[in-house]
């Protein structure tokens, strides 16, 4: 286990225990990302998601397996709310850079649940010597996603102009955020 296990309370008083992910997690999980997907800040429609659902375990075990990858899993009472996963790139040149993606459901959205997962995630790589550079994407219209990130010391390092182009034919910009460690000489 490369986590600890934790419990917060969010802002309606749920308890929520924050932990690692495993494999027996897949299922719940597939639940909890086809519910954030209905928010339409990922791009990734709902039926290719079930394309991806065979390959859901293996996903998983990447993280599992993985010395610096990391999945985090937020439960309510068995019930899967949210996850935050860091991969890091495999590449000798890149592999002191990871990339995160997030999502809560979306009934649990607004609760400070998302803040308080992202805080354990750069705990842990604050504490991690590997890792140097942390990188995400989020649409130009996901206020949650852009406010929560900034807070976390993410600063934007690219702007794609209308790279997304929703399934209604709208096109919306992608922003790159990064956050890049102080100890890196750069
Ligand atoms: C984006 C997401 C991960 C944020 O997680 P969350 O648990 O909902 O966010 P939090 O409750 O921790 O709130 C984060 C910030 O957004 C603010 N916020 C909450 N609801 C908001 C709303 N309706 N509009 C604008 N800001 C809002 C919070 O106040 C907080 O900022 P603060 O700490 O400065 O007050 C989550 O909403 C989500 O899964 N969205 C759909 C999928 C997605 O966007 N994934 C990420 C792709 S990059």
């Amino acid at each position: 286990m490369k986590l600890k296990t934790r419990e917060i309370i969010d802002k309606r008083g749920n308890r929520v225990v924050i932990r690692e992910g495993k494999i027996s997690d897949s299922k719940e999980l597939q639940k909890c990302v086809k519910s954030y997907l209905k928010s339409k800040q990922i791009p990734l429609t709902e039926s290719e998601f079930d394309e991806l659902a065979e390959n859901h375990e293996e996903w998983i075990k990447k993280f599992i397996d993985g010395k610096n990858d990391l999945l985090i899993i937020a439960e309510h009472e068995g019930t899967i709310v949210g996850n935050v996963d860091l991969m890091i790139n495999g590449r000798q040149m890149l592999k002191h850079t990871g990339y995160i993606g997030m999502g809560i459901h979306e009934d649990w959205q607004g609760q400070g649940i998302g803040t308080a997962m992202f805080k354990i995630l750069i705990d842990w790589v604050d504490h991690n010597p590997d890792i140097e550079i942390l990188w995400l994407q989020a649409f130009s219209n996901n206020e949650k996603g852009l406010r929560l990130y900034s807070n976390m010391g993410f600063e934007e390092t690219g702007r794609q102009k209308g790279f997304i182009k929703t399934e209604s034919g709208e096109y919306i910009d992608n922003v790159i955020m990064t956050r890049t460690k102080l100890t890196t000489n750069r």
